[in-house]
């Protein structure tokens, strides 16, 4: 089983709406292991970077707005499997289609304001990661409550 490690991001909505520590804290009372947390304004030139599968995509502009529009959180969590637990923690793109339980599931109904990113497999984390977090912000910890989340042959 892989320790991994994933890029998350608490959208402009999610900021602005107040969900902060709710999102951070669903991820947190999951197990997850934060090793980077920091709030910043997204550019344009970031968006483009982060998301640079969709630039050319009809949809695109509208994100740019949208991810630019204010202040976002990013962190990086880490755990067994972290970038398809929070993949499954957020529910799919459009939050009406999300289940309830989810994330996007319980706090929204929008494709594009959906409060959440996480990466989507184990490239793009790296990518994502490398784009929002110098190496010195990501911290190594002694985390003597880790072995109370799984087993040791789980990471
Ligand atoms: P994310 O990358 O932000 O974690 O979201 P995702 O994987 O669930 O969705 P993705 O297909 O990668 O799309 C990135 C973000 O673009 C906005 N979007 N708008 N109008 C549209 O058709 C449309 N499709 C996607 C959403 O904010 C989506 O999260
Ligand atoms: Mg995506």
């Amino acid at each position: 089983m892989a320790l991994e490690r994933t890029l998350v991001l608490v959208k402009p909505d999610g900021v602005q709406r107040r969900l902060v520590g709710e999102i951070v804290g669903r991820l947190e009372k999951r197990g997850l292991r934060l090793v980077g947390l920091k709030m910043l304004q997204v550019t344009k030139e970031l968006s483009r970077q982060h998301y640079a599968e969709h630039v050319s995509k009809p949809f695109y502009p509208m994100l740019e707005e949208f991810i630019t529009s204010g202040p976002v959180v990013a962190l990086v969590a880490e755990g067994p499997e972290a970038i398809t637990v929070v993949r499954g923690m957020m529910g799919p793109t459009n939050g009406r289609q999300a289940a309830p339980g989810t994330i996007r599931g319980d706090f929204g109904l929008s494709r594009q304001m959906n409060l959440i990113h996480g990466s989507d497999g184990p490239d793009a984390a790296k990518k994502e990661i490398g784009v929002y977090f110098k190496a010195e912000e990501l911290l190594d910890y002694d985390s003597p409550l880790g072995g109370t989340v799984c087993a040791g042959d789980e990471k």
